[in-house]
């Protein structure tokens, strides 16, 4: 079968970051900052994702671009005769939970689109908090509304990936990313020009460690993999479809360094308007839907700002959607030769009744939100250093990351990712792993 491939660097890299970049950085990110302390949780989280989860992006990679097969057939093929599937069916397993719950959030900022520019917000100016807030619990609430707006997102979702890897997911990520940086951008320098917004600032950049618990480890490193993507075959699929000329090591950095400055940019459009307006970043998952249109609210043009910014949610969530998709329907495709068109709407579907239990019940959306990315993204990652570090042969990976012998890296790098591999990501995610869950 001839395989769709992306057209370009560029292409890869917006696809990735597109994965990468999602409602792990605006909606995660900023309330786990917010009740973990602030600069200290951005420091452990700069550490997590350098230090331990690039080299796990480069074995998601590499494993994916050696064999340019899905996420089940990949891990049969690159160790063969070892039994280590079963790390692509933990992965798949991943994928189904965070589709159970993530296209929830996405129709949260859907229904917030409508709601902004009705001009909703505009009109509750001065309305106490617990208004708000009963507007985010009616949105979370199981309702025709709802349900509607889950499955508008899980659509377009759809949409997007029944036209495949170059004609969908290249085509619609490489317009899509520049345009959340631009909008980003613009609503952090908006924000940071507020009067009041310095304290914001310190909160984001003035480490207080008395802050850090055992939790923090676990949330930070939990929040690495989550917002990288990386546990549930997202980069292993994607990369499957990367021509074996490009880059590894430039491409999975730079997909790093771009879903962390956009993490930090987040931050900076969020907490100095918090701060600005008295109001606490410790407030947990509401801190986006309901604290965030009080600002609006009061902000001067906040109706356009909140448009702009729910758009943003949108849009970054859409394209981390479609890259989980695509792991599930490229297994689809190739395990069970059904045509692209058949696997996405059979997908589709099933995730849009898995997440149906989420719409009904906020106890079964915390479970898969917590349980994916504290406990499935990274045992998957553990399961996969092991795999990579020892279970297969480790010259596969060196040859694949220098594009057998013709790129050149410093030594001692490659040395310390090879350290990281096989030592340090094993003992470290076991150790915050056993420590979280017991
Ligand atoms: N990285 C995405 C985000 O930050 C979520 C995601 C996790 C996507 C795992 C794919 C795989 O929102």
């Amino acid at each position: 079968m001839n395989r769709d491939h992306f057209g370009s660097s560029f292409g890869v890299l917006v696809a990735m970051a597109g994965s990468a970049v999602g409602l792990g950085n605006l909606w995660r990110f900023p309330y786990l900052m917010g009740t973990n302390g602030g600069a200290a949780f951005i420091i452990l989280y700069l550490v997590m994702v350098f230090v331990l989860c690039l080299p796990l992006l480069y074995c998601e990679f590499v494993v994916g671009r050696r064999t340019q097969t899905n996420l089940i057939t990949a891990f049969s093929q690159y160790a063969p005769g070892s039994r280590w599937s079963i790390v692509g069916i933990l992965g798949l397993l991943g994928a189904f939970f965070i589709l159970s719950f993530y296209p929830v959030v996405g129709g949260w900022s859907i229904d917030y689109i409508v709601r902004a520019i009705g001009f909703e917000f505009r009109d509750m100016a001065a309305a106490p908090a617990a208004e708000f807030e009963q507007m985010f619990q009616q949105t979370m609430a199981f309702s025709p509304r709802s349900l509607i707006f889950h499955f508008v997102y899980i659509a377009l979702t759809a949409f997007i990936v029944l036209a495949g890897i170059r004609d969908g997911i290249e085509r619609y990520t490489k317009w899509m990313m520049p345009l959340l940086f631009l909008m980003v951008v613009v609503i952090a320098i908006r924000s940071i020009l507020l009067p009041g917004a310095q304290a914001g600032l310190d909160f984001l950049f003035k480490p207080d460690f008395s802050q850090i618990t055992g939790k923090t480890f676990l949330d930070a490193l939990g929040q690495a993999f989550f917002s990288l993507s990386i546990g549930c075959g997202s980069i292993l699929t994607y990369a499957s479809y990367v021509k074996r000329s490009e880059n590894i090591i430039k491409l999975s950095s730079m997909t790093a360094l771009t879903d962390t400055l956009f993490a930090i940019i987040a931050g900076m459009a969020i907490m100095p308007a918090v701060f600005a307006y008295g109001l606490s970043p410790g407030e947990g998952p509401g801190l986006l839907y309901a604290v965030l249109p009080r600002i609006f609210a009061e902000m001067p043009m906040g109706s356009w700002i909140a448009i702009l910014f729910f758009i943003i949610l949108f849009i970054a969530a859409v394209t981390s959607s479609i890259s989980l998709l695509e792991v599930l329907v490229s297994v689809v495709i190739e395990k069970l030769r059904w045509s692209r068109k058949k696997a996405v709407i059979l997908m589709t579907l099933v995730c849009w009744v898995i997440g149906i239990f989420s719409v009904w019940s906020s106890e079964i959306f915390d479970f898969f939100n917590n349980f994916s990315s504290n406990v499935i993204l990274p045992l998957g990652g553990l399961l996969l250093v092991i795999y990579v570090g020892w279970v297969a042969d480790f010259r596969i990976f060196e040859d694949e990351i220098t594009n057998a012998g013709r790129l050149h890296y410093n030594r001692f790098y490659l040395r310390w990712v090879r350290f990281v591999i096989r030592y340090l990501a094993p003992l470290i995610i076991l150790t915050i792993l056993l420590a979280g869950v017991l």
